[in-house]
């Protein structure tokens, strides 16, 4: 695995590379309603660690193990990787919302609906969607990718994959989950975001069905992780460093990995779900360096 220096600049410059193409493919503030693309802006540049567009560039360089990308396919993934953070973002502004989790600060900043009011919070999110779903419909590769993207895209952030979450942490709030349903909860909330994203990398990269397996694989592993990272940071970090208010699930009496294992159990699951992340990435030789490099942020990250 390349070296911490080498990993800090990979995704230094895959993060610059997505919030430039997030930039441009923004509508400006002053178009028509400006008020409405000014709050899209807010709600989309405002930071953000950006890991699931770089899990979408480390998918496609590990697909293509070692060959160069082409221009158009470079290029595809950036619609893929800015596709996969305008739906993460309209899923914040919607989960920060009064009718859901009730929260004022989002990476350091009042939440939409705190800056601007409900109405334009929820049509924010209305808006960020469509405009994934567009940059990932004119994606420069070959139609049936572009299909088998858009469908994969779909499923993930539907009622089977985040907003199935959604509605199911919802509905658990005062509730004792086993650790069956809680694991389904965060694998659909934020598992299956984290999923497409590698997905769609190797379906843009033209990978093999056995190549899209193990992609899928590593993703099921560090997708989990990330919501149990999420859970105990919830706990063990202060509200300056994570840029949103901590302790807000035990506040909200929500049950998560923390609430229902404990923080040390908790923390030997992540260290297994690395093992398994880490193990998944083994037939796809060195190309997978920037996905191992993610797994390592993921798990080890402090926001
Ligand atoms: C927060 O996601 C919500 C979850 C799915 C846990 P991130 O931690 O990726 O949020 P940003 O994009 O960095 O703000
Ligand atoms: C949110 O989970 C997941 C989605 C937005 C889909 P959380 O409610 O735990 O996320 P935070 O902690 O507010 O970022
Ligand atoms: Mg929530
Ligand atoms: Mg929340
Ligand atoms: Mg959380």
């Amino acid at each position: 695995m390349a070296n911490k220096e080498q990993s800090q600049q990979w995704l230094e410059q895959h993060i610059e590379r997505v919030e430039r193409v997030l930039e441009q493919v923004m509508p400006q503030p002053t178009v028509v309603p400006a008020s409405l693309h000014e709050a899209m802006r807010y709600a989309v540049l405002g930071g953000g660690k950006r890991v699931r567009a770089a899990l979408v560039y480390a998918a496609g360089e590990a697909a293509v193990q070692g060959s160069e990308l082409s221009s158009a396919q470079a290029k595809a993934l950036d619609h893929a990787a800015a596709a996969v953070e305008l739906i993460h973002a309209y899923s914040l502004v919607h989960d920060d919302l009064p009718c859901m989790d009730d929260d004022d600060l989002r990476r350091g900043r009042p939440t939409v609906h705190v800056a601007y009011d409900e109405a334009t919070a929820m049509l924010v999110g209305d808006a960020l969607q469509p405009l994934a779903f567009e940059l990932v419909a004119n994606m420069p590769v070959a139609p049936a990718l572009v299909i088998q993207a858009v469908a994969a895209l779909s499923k993930a952030a539907g009622s089977q994959g985040m907003v199935g979450g959604q509605a199911i942490d919802c509905a658990s709030v005062d509730k004792q989950l086993n650790l069956e349903q809680l694991r389904q909860m965060h694998s659909l909330k934020t598992g299956a975001m984290l999923e497409v994203s590698v997905l769609l990398g190797g379906i843009v990269a033209g990978a093999s069905s056995a190549t899209r397996q193990q992609l899928i694989d590593y993703a099921k592993a560090v997708g989990l992780a990330f919501q149990v990272v999420d859970d105990i940071l919830d706990v063990t970090a202060d509200t300056a460093t994570l840029g949103k208010t901590a302790g807000k699930d035990a506040a909200d009496n929500k049950p998560t990995y923390v609430s229902i294992m404990g923080l040390a159990q908790s923390k030997q699951l992540l260290a297994d779900l690395k093992d398994q992340a880490c193990k998944a990435l083994l037939p796809l030789g060195a190309g997978a360096h920037s996905l191992a490099l993610l797994a390592d942020f993921i798990v080890d990250r402090d926001h």
